[in-house]
């Protein structure tokens, strides 16, 4: 584990089997149903444990034990100072975006890219996955990328090029890329749920979702699933918050926009996912075609960084922008 990375994560139990009442019979049945690590037997429901075989009274114990275990809820102010302390931001290799991220991207929280197709979100994804691994003198945060895609447009040539313009091993860079490509919006969310592992393994600091709501958005029609959808994506983001926090990680997604449905002939976009990714991604940042392969970010949610806008170029170098005045 890297200095920088939390103390707050000092779970009291540590594996499944040191929760009270697990006994190897109760843990092999949550190994079998993917309840592999404390944390998803935090994030469980009772009747998800009780249809995996587990007793009731039992499911609610050791649920409640596992939530307390890593339990956020309240912090000293003087802890929550020393947390906020570890706060890192990871450099995007692109000086104007992240003059306009006071910094790059913050570790700890969500940042989202929204936008049109072909405006530049998987580019900045994929440079991204490079720039973490640069040392913290240089931007980066020394670690790896967990990549989930669910467009299949990861493209390794692509991280090879932008590789070496940061002067960094092409071989060495993809082997710290932890790849995966979600085909269902069940299957994506599976797949963050049993990321603790491989996040602890491969010293993981930067978690993509490209894009995050693509299949949630095919998948969920109509207005009669829409609450249903909107709970589930709010589930998906929360984990993900408490990934980026316990490893002190950057977690960057990825957003179409749709035509805001209540205005006609306007060509007002809005992010899909509606409030749930609005309350739960704490920057966002809008991407829209400018000339050529000129691109224009501008910040339009920040905790504390005033609106703005940076041009951005994708050239073959990958994301490139000079700092503005
Ligand atoms: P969707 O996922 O479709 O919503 O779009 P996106 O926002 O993810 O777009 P993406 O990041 O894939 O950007 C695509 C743009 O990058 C296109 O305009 C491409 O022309 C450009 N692009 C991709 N690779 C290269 C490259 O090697 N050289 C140059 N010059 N441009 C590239
Ligand atoms: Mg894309």
């Amino acid at each position: 584990m890297a200095e920088d990375q939390i103390e707050y994560y000092k779970a009291k139990y540590q594996t499944i089997e040191d929760l009270p009442g697990v006994g190897p019979a109760t843990a092999a049945k949550l190994r079998e149903n993917g309840f592999k690590t404390v944390e998803a037997v935090a994030t469980a429901t009772v009747s998800e444990l009780v249809v995996s075989g587990i007793g009731e009274a039992t499911a609610e114990k050791i649920i409640e034990a596992a939530r307390k275990s890593i339990a956020f809820t309240f912090v000293r102010g003087d802890e929550l100072v020393k947390l906020r302390s570890n706060i890192r931001h990871l450099t995007t290799g692109c000086p104007s975006l992240d003059q306009l991220l006071g910094g790059g991207i913050e570790t700890q929280s969500i940042t989202e890219f929204y936008g049109e197709f072909g405006t530049g979100k998987s580019q900045i994804c994929q440079q991204l996955c490079v720039t973490v691994q640069l040392p913290y003198d240089q931007g980066g945060l020394e670690g790896g990328a967990l990549y989930i895609d669910t467009e299949n447009t990861f493209r390794p040539e692509r991280v090879i090029r932008i590789s070496s313009r940061f002067n960094l091993d092409p071989q060495d860079v993809l082997k710290k890329i932890i790849f995966a490509e979600a085909y269902t919006s069940n299957h994506q969310m599976v797949l963050l749920e049993n990321a603790d592992e491989i996040i602890k393994e491969y010293n993981i600091r930067l978690i993509i979702i490209d894009s995050v709501t693509s299949h949630f958005r095919s998948e969920y029609v109509g207005r009669e699933m829409l609450a249903s959808r909107q709970q589930t994506l709010n589930k998906h983001l929360h984990k993900l918050i408490r990934l980026s926090r316990a490893f002190n990680a950057a977690a960057v997604i990825t957003n179409q926009v749709m035509a805001q449905p209540d205005v006609f002939f306007s060509k007002m976009v809005q992010p899909v996912g509606g409030h749930i990714i609005g309350h739960t991604s704490h920057s966002r940042i809008f991407l829209r075609k400018g000339r050529d392969n000129v691109r224009i970010a501008k910040l339009t949610v920040s905790p504390y960084l005033p609106e703005g806008e940076a041009p951005i170029k994708i050239t073959e170098r990958g994301v490139e922008g000079e700092e503005y005045a």
